[in-house]
């Protein structure tokens, strides 16, 4: 306990220096934390938040937040794999209005079809890889297969980051989204989207662009605002699976101090209204506390029996397999966003203004603090 308070004290005076960035300073504090020691004292455990835990001072800014249960049947909830949203918690942060926590929505083993999606499907041509950079287009030809023969080694056998993205989304932060650049969205996801954002609020929502994030182990986020999309009164939404993972949620400006939290396999974020545009990061991903196991939650197979509709579809043995052996060291995240509002479209391509205005922001750092977060991006079909 003693130890406890300590750890949660040294997070306090790292934060407390004036004139410092001290969203850097806890970026570096949390990727070099050690799991199960008191340095993770003051992480926000959104999935014990109904028992009160999580122990530090942020754990008393988490209020409860309301769904609009009635917006999405339990029926369409199921075919997206997702609990009847009358059961969902959800939460919110204090000073951080449009923030909305959903711990694991899902239904036990569904999140396997949405794990293999991202593995075996999103990620394969013609979507976008930031991997398309380093290696030539039959390297990246068929990942899956591929590492099929590795197992573990999917993606991560390649030491440069690696981000997919179907959808129209741009590759990296600093690219705008095009009119001439695009791939079709995965109409699952997209319905899994539209429930979800529908749950929180926002009916009509539309998934335009999505990017998948590969983490290892050692794999970072940096510090970053997602400020490309053309529209940000729409939210985004995020979605973990595999190993846990620390999240840092700060302020409009980069030397506000973050609100640590931790983000577990099936864990939904909604980030809208004065959240879209914060700056936030994954400091660390955090290995099992069981050596190299799985979250229980992915322990459950998917159901044999689908509802007729769903757009789940079945799992086999052999591909779980190899979801299986990845995600026992691994994290993955997928965001999905609405980038146009309802008249607009997509540009042709980006204005010199846009440009000069990327490069003087520094919109995004994924470089910062050695980004080595593997990510891909996915485009929509209209
Ligand atoms: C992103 C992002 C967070 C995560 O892709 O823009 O912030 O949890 N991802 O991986
Ligand atoms: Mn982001």
């Amino acid at each position: 306990m003693g130890k406890m308070a300590a750890a949660v004290g040294s997070v306090a005076t790292l934060a407390a220096e004036p004139g410092e960035d001290a969203f850097r300073k806890l970026f570096r504090f949390y990727r070099q934390s050690r799991p199960g020691s008191a340095d993770l004292g003051a992480v926000i455990d959104f999935s014990a938040a109904h028992t009160a835990r999580g122990t530090g001072p942020d754990a008393r800014k988490v209020i409860r937040s309301q769904l609009s249960v009635s917006s999405v049947s339990d029926h369409d909830a199921h075919r997206a794999g997702l609990q009847p949203v009358s059961k969902w918690q959800a939460y919110g942060l204090q000073g951080y209005p449009g923030f909305i926590f959903i711990p694991n929505p899902f239904l036990p083993g569904y999140q396997w079809h949405w794990v293999k999606q991202c593995l075996k499907l999103y990620s394969q041509k013609p979507n976008v890889c930031n991997l398309d950079k380093h290696m030539t287009k039959e390297e990246t030809q068929d990942l899956w297969e591929q590492s099929k023969e590795f197992l573990r080694s999917w993606p991560t056998a390649y030491t440069k980051e690696s981000r997919f993205t179907p959808g129209r989304g741009p590759l990296l932060p600093i690219e705008k989204y095009s009119a001439d650049h695009y791939t079709p969205f995965p109409s699952d996801l997209a319905f899994l989207s539209e429930q979800v954002a529908a749950a929180c609020g926002f009916q009509g929502f539309r998934a335009e662009a999505g990017i998948l994030n590969y983490y290892r182990l050692d794999s970072t986020l940096g510090i970053h605002v997602d400020r490309s999309e053309l529209d940000h009164s729409k939210p985004l939404l995020s979605f973990s699976f595999g190993q846990s993972a620390i999240f840092l949620l700060g302020g409009l400006k980069r030397d506000e101090a973050p609100t640590a939290m931790f983000m577990h396999s099936g864990d939904i974020m909604v980030m809208s209204g004065f959240s879209r545009l914060l700056n936030h990061a994954v400091p660390r991903v955090l290995p099992s506390s069981q050596g190299e196991g799985l979250p229980c939650c992915l322990e459950t197979p998917l159901p044999a029996v689908l509802p007729r509709d769903s757009v789940v579809e079945p799992c086999s043995e052999e591909d779980w397999q190899v979801c299986t052996s990845y995600l026992k060291t691994a994290r993955v995240n997928m965001t999905v966003r609405q980038v146009l509002a309802i008249d607009q479209d997509f540009p042709s391509e980006p204005t010199e203004e846009k440009k000069r205005d990327i490069t003087t922001e520094g919109f995004c750092h994924l470089d910062d603090e050695n980004s080595q977060v593997k990510r891909a991006k996915l485009n929509p079909d209209s």
